[in-house]
């Protein structure tokens, strides 16, 4: 930890400033293609499962080398090495960040250190018993539907992944996802299922998440207004707050370790749903996807390695060209709830303001992560990403292979997918005003061969270590997330009040809004 340095601090920071001035700014991709030929072959990288084709993005070999000097400046491989280590890399936490071990087969456990063998020892008894109970519940045909209560990262991983594998999926039962404390979301699923036949999965690392609480306790109520009797079969708990999860009365519980971060956490006993709809051997497949990608981010040379690749084009793009977003194009339906897990990965990793010692950085940090499955995209925003004011990066996700019989559509959905990269960077120069698109927009293109488990796994480690790569070059903890306990607390203090009607003490804004609410 003692070896890592601030990006601002490393005589690479000012020489990239120096090039940023001197070609970065102008950077023309067309030009660049033309002097060229090797552009396309030289900014591409293949890692695990995900090739990365770089070429469209605002950098040349003088640039890309000064990048990789700076991760090399700030120690980013003594940062990587102290996560694999089991070192506390979430020092405000004094948490170890070891998310990688949900994943590390036995071949190679003996290079742990002895006190992360012992935790791997751990992992894999859960492992085998969350898989065990998975198989049991994909063969019971008297459950047909299966509920997830949780929300953030006790959400959004098996979400995606369930959606994204749709095509591995059991289609004897069918997935909910309830994670708002909104009771819309509940009761429309509490219209469909019947309590005989639903398996309640309560998920949360802390086992005190209000939204969850709240909405377990309604589906226990629920559960026992409809005549249920049987909590142990019909619900299980995902915590690594057993205890808790024992005083709710859930006896059916699956731990995990205060090691793994909710956003990181798709891969311990919170992958349970996913481990559902797709079995045992295939989410195994998904944690050896991860794990390669995991490989390749220890091992790779700085220059080849993808994340770290990945990392310094957000940092060059933040905090040189300026770019305040990325948006996150998926041409692939089954990736349709990609961008918000990527939203919750990155920006509550890396939005923050201070450094890892508590000082105001006096630089930007994660930019904005927006988007939505391309196609509907095309249709929708891509107007303002072609011509509006702002330079956005986009970063385009395709796969070769699909799972479907419909070749023509796929053959579409791919062309779509090249043409809108192309126009970015192309524009449309020789047309005059409303027609005019000034083009040089930078993207990047990730293409997976299929989407499997396995590549799945790989692409979502991938983005894990990115993050983990930006955050270590900021200087900042990825994986704390103090930002949202302010808003948590005003909340349970309001709470009350609506009830009551006291506004004493509160701001003019709150109190007016909060008479309107309980206007009769
Ligand atoms: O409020 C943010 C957060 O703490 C996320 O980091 C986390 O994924 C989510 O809430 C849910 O937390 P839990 O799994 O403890 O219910």
């Amino acid at each position: 930890m003692s070896n890592r340095i601030r990006c601002d601090r490393t005589p690479a920071w000012a020489a990239l400033r120096a090039l940023y001035d001197q070609q970065g700014r102008n950077l023309d991709l067309r030009q660049a293609f033309a002097a060229d030929a090797q552009r396309h072959a030289c900014l591409s990288l293949q890692a695990p499962h995900v090739f990365a084709d770089l070429s469209k993005n605002l950098i040349d070999d003088a640039i890309r080398a000064q990048l990789t000097e700076l991760a090399s400046q700030c120690g980013v491989t003594h940062h990587r090495d102290a996560m694999f280590a089991g070192a506390q890399v979430n020092r405000t936490e004094q948490r170890a960040a070891m998310h990688w071990l949900l994943r590390q087969p036995a071949e190679g456990r003996n290079d742990l250190p002895p006190a992360v063998l012992a935790e791997w020892a751990q992992v894999q008894t859960v492992l085998d018993g969350m898989l065990a109970y998975a198989q049991a519940v994909r063969e019971d045909a008297a459950i047909t539907d299966v509920v997830n209560i949780g929300i953030g990262g006790s959400d959004l991983g098996p979400q995606m992944a369930v959606l994204a594998l749709d095509e591995f999926v059991d289609p004897a039962k069918r997935y909910h996802f309830v994670s708002s404390v909104d009771g819309h979301e509940l009761s429309a699923v509490l219209r469909r299922v019947r309590p005989e036949s639903t398996l309640f999965l309560v998920a949360s690392k802390s086992f005190s998440t209000q939204e969850t609480m709240t909405n377990a306790r309604s589906a226990k109520a629920w559960f026992h207004a409809q005549g249920g009797r049987d909590i142990a079969r019909h619900f299980c708990a995902l915590t690594s707050n057993v205890q808790a999860a024992a005083a709710f009365g859930i006896t059916t519980t699956f731990g995990f370790w205060d090691w793994v971060g909710g956003r990181y956490s798709m891969w311990s006993a919170i992958g349970l749903p996913i481990a559902i709809a797709i079995g045992p051997q295939r989410f195994r497949e998904l944690l050896a996807g991860a794990h390669a990608m995991d490989q390749h981010f220890r091992t790779a040379a700085l220059a080849q390695n993808l994340p770290v690749q990945l990392a310094l084009l957000d940092i060059w793009y933040r905090n040189f060209h300026g770019f305040g977003s990325r948006s996150v194009a998926p041409y692939h339906s089954g990736l349709r709830r990609m961008q918000a897990y990527l939203q919750q990965l990155e920006m509550e990793s890396n939005g923050k303001r201070v450094d890892e010692a508590g000082q105001p950085l006096p630089y930007a940090t994660s930019p904005v992560i927006w988007g939505e499955p391309a196609a509907n995209g095309q249709h929708a925003y891509f107007q303002l990403l072609h011509q509006g004011s702002d330079v956005i990066p986009v970063e385009f996700i395709a796969v070769r292979h699909v799972a479907h019989n419909l070749p023509e559509h796929h053959h579409k959905l791919l062309a779509n997918g090249l043409a809108q990269a192309q126009a970015l960077m192309l524009g449309q120069q020789d047309a005059g005003g409303h027609r005019h698109m000034p083009g040089n927009r930078p993207s990047t293109f990730l293409l997976l061969d299929e989407l499997t488990p396995t590549s799945l796994g790989a692409l979502i480690a991938l983005y894990e270590h990115r993050v983990f790569v930006a955050g270590s070059l900021w200087g900042i903890n990825s994986f704390d997330q103090w930002g949202v306990e302010l808003g948590k607390v005003l909340a349970q203090a309001i709470e009350p009040r609506l009830a009551s009607g006291d506004t004493q003490g509160l701001d003019a804004s709150t109190a007016g809004l909060l008479q309107r609410l309980r206007a009769p």
